[in-house]
């Protein structure tokens, strides 16, 4: 049992072969997958998706990135997809100071009213972060944003960042730049933080883990991202696999 914790199934790459990509999935022994949406084409197409197959979940937010084209109506609307039963978490939101589409004030400004929608909705968050360390750890303490608690999505930080997430009530997930030979740190990272906060994801169609870099991502290797997280720790992979899913599902609340 395997669970990809962050998958972009909405996106276009997969309009010529969805089901074939989902078949493979279930066929890896992928038994969940919780679909992102981070702006108005995308959180409809998670939903559609959620609503099609009884096995995938969405989660609905705005992406830092786009910060700047988020009107109160776009909230609105996230906030009553809340209520939607299988929609799990807020996000993906955050900082990316990499684009520089969204000026930085607005994309704080963005951060903070989808973690207090999340307060007000009791939902968890889920935590994008491009070269934004400092400015989001200063975010989420100022929020209180432990109280709904999170996942450092596609984590890339030093074990110190990923001690002080644990510690603020976040997950840590790995995708596939932790099987990048030259990826010192998330290896590093996920040697040392408590199997019980570690969850896996894909981030498909974007970030391949080897062997398949640079072909596009999906869900079914997730695999080698677990593979990988039992080498570091030196377990088996059906002990990664039974413990991430366990804690992805406590995390999402599901099934
Ligand atoms: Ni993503």
């Amino acid at each position: 049992m395997l669970i990809d914790t962050h998958a972009h199934l909405n996106a276009i790459q997969y309009n010529e072969d969805l089901e074939e990509v989902i078949e493979r999935a279930q066929s890896e022994g992928v038994t969940t997958i919780v679909v992102v949406g981070f702006d108005r084409e995308t959180i409809t197409r998670a939903i559609e998706l959620a609503e099609q197959y009884e096995f995938i979940y969405a989660t609905v937010g705005w992406h830092p990135v786009d910060a700047i084209d988020m009107t109160d109506e776009d909230l609105k609307w996230i906030e009553e997809l809340c209520s939607h039963p299988k929609v799990v978490a807020l996000g993906e939101m955050g900082l990316d100071y990499y684009w520089d589409k969204s000026p930085k004030d607005i994309q704080k400004e963005v951060f903070r009213k989808q973690i207090a929608l999340a307060k007000k909705v009791k939902l968890p968050i889920i935590i994008h972060n491009r070269e934004a360390t400092s400015d989001i750890m200063e975010i989420l303490q100022e929020e209180n944003a432990s109280e709904v608690g999170g996942i450092m999505h596609c984590f890339t930080g030093s074990v110190e960042v990923a001690k002080q997430c644990i510690d603020m009530n976040f997950y840590i997930s790995f995708g596939g730049p932790v099987t990048f030979k030259n990826a010192k740190k998330p290896k590093e990272v996920a040697a040392e933080i408590p199997l019980d906060r570690l969850l896996i994801e894909t981030d498909c169609p974007y970030l391949t883990p080897h062997p398949f870099r640079g072909k596009r991502n999906e869900p079914s290797y997730v695999k080698y991202v677990a593979e990988q997280i039992a080498e570091l720790k030196g377990l088996p992979f059906e002990e990664i696999a039974a413990k991430t899913s366990e804690n992805a599902k406590r995390f999402f609340g599901i099934k």
